[in-house]
């Protein structure tokens, strides 16, 4: 059975004071507040990884994810975090592939199968996103777009590195734009990629997949994208901010 996630994208957002705040509130809350089998992943600023981790420790629910990682395990990259230092600390995910990343620091699908392979050498988890800009969307094959980034970054894997990975879809026309896909556009997606994963890796790890569906999503529509049954959690951006809409987007899945 597929395990249900709903991930928190913090993205450069909150200082040191407001992010304890968020991940205090956002704890009590989901301690208090959901039930079920979903799991929740954090991705706060690198910085303040280490204190996430340990905050969470004690909450099995609550798991802790990077925002990026380098494609290198370690040497002279100024700035740079790698794989091994995430996984020395604790964190258990990270975020891959970000639209906003492939966009503003021109990260390529070669590139990110680097940082896919070292994410699970060493044990940290990717959650890969993937999405069409909004001129491929009307204009173009937007589902052979999507289709290549997972097979550029992921189908070089074994079935069994694959099975520890988590697809996001985020259609970029969606993200922060209040514009959200419909449940019947995730879903169409959601199953596409399923299809594309089954073609590669086999039905059965095909159906153990986690995809998210990210893009606006928040405590007013989560309840119906969650619903679509190839769409299997979210990643959460502007709503994830907020400790009260997040968990009531948590508790949609
Ligand atoms: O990583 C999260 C996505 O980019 C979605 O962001 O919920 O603010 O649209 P958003």
């Amino acid at each position: 059975m597929r395990k249900k996630i709903v991930a928190g994208n913090w993205k450069m957002n909150k200082t040191a004071e407001e992010a304890q705040t968020l991940l205090s509130e956002v704890i009590a809350l989901i301690n208090d507040e959901v039930t079920g089998q979903v799991e929740v992943v954090l991705c706060p600023p690198a910085l303040y990884l280490p204190i996430a981790v340990q905050s969470t420790l004690a909450y099995e629910r609550i798991s802790i994810g990077a925002q990026n990682c380098h494609e290198k395990a370690s040497g002279a990259y100024t700035g740079e975090i790698s794989a091994p230092m995430l996984r020395s600390i604790g964190v258990q995910y990270v975020i891959l592939g970000h639209s906003e990343r492939r966009q503003y620091f021109e990260e390529t699908n070669a590139q990110l199968a680097e940082k896919v392979n070292i994410a699970l050498e060493n044990g940290v988890k990717p959650i890969f996103c993937c999405g069409e800009s909004r001129d491929l969307r009307e204009n173009g094959d937007y589902i052979a777009f999507v289709k290549n980034q997972i097979t550029e970054s992921l189908f070089h894997l074994s079935a069994e590195s694959f099975a520890n990975v988590v697809i996001a879809y985020e259609p970029i026309w969606a993200i922060g734009t209040g514009l959200t896909a419909s449940s019947a556009q995730a879903q169409d997606m959601h199953f596409e990629i399923r299809q594309h994963i089954a073609s590669q890796f086999g039905v059965e790890v095909a159906q153990d997949t986690t995809i998210l569906y990210g893009g606006s999503a928040n405590e007013k529509n989560a309840a119906e994208l969650f619903a679509q049954p190839d769409v299997d959690g979210g990643l959460i951006g502007g709503a994830s901010l907020k400790a009260k809409e997040f968990t009531i987007v948590v508790q949609a899945n």
